[in-house]
């Protein structure tokens, strides 16, 4: 098999991460950010078009203000850094999720490296952020009665159209760090045959070898959508 086309990646275990070190949650955070610009740049030299990197559910503000707020900050000051380096490397940036509940700041920078990468061509890099598949569905669903008249014009591709994941392929391989065995609702249309790789290993030390482990398992697969 070749190599996956879009990764879809759950970034999850910094808090536990942290706290086994002694450290607070928010600790884990900064330092699973820091991971995102390696493991980036290693997906794009794989080969990988699409990585989608889930940073923040539409759950997640059920968490302490500190640790919420510590995340916004910390997502604002990655949406710079993630310009930077597209421009760099030529890649183009989506953020997938409701950006209407995004605070000012963060949808500022999110729609600046939105649009100072629209141009690239080189692998795309999808931010999910206040991001839920429920939730995108219903927004999806909302914007379509709105547009269509006969409901027998609704076909698999005329939903997909109005999903935040529009002209974006559908995962092939979806990883899940830090031993979790759940969804999470995540991109809950899209993953209908994606194939899943979950490790034990937390997102903070997640490393360049760690993704490419789940690559070639991914190239070991047999896919059969359905078939024989
Ligand atoms: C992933 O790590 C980051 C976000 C969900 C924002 P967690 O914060 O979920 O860490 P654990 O799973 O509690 O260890
Ligand atoms: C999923 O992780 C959300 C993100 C990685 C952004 P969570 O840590 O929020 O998921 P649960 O609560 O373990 O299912
Ligand atoms: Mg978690």
């Amino acid at each position: 098999m070749p190599v996956p086309k879009h990764v879809a990646i759950i970034l999850d275990g910094n808090g536990r991460w942290a706290k086994a070190k002694g450290m607070p949650r928010t600790y884990g955070h900064i330092q699973g950010a820091k991971r995102v610009e390696p493991i980036t740049k290693a997906a794009n030299e794989l080969g990988i078009k699409y990585l989608s990197l889930y940073a923040f559910s539409t759950e997640n503000w059920n968490r302490p203000k500190d640790e919420v707020s510590t995340l916004m900050k910390l997502l604002a000051k990655y949406m710079k850094i993630c310009q930077k380096l597209c421009l760099q490397e030529g890649m183009r940036a989506r953020i997938i999720g409701d950006k209407s509940g995004l605070p000012a700041d963060l949808l500022k920078e999110a729609t600046e490296l939105e649009n100072a990468t629209a141009e690239n061509t080189g692998m795309c890099l999808c931010i999910c952020i206040n991001y839920g598949s429920r939730d995108e569905m219903l927004r999806a669903m909302r914007k379509m009665y709105a547009d269509v008249k006969d409901p027998d014009e609704i076909t698999e591709e005329t939903f997909s159209r109005y999903l935040d994941t529009a002209d974006i392929p559908d995962p092939d391989l979806l990883i899940r760090t830090s031993g979790e065995q759940r969804i999470s609702n995540f991109l809950l249309w899209q993953l209908a045959y994606t194939e899943l790789y979950f490790t034990p290993v937390d997102w903070p030390d997640f490393t360049e070898e760690e993704l490419k482990k789940a690559v070639d398992s991914y190239r070991h697969r047999n896919r059969r959508y359905g078939k024989v």
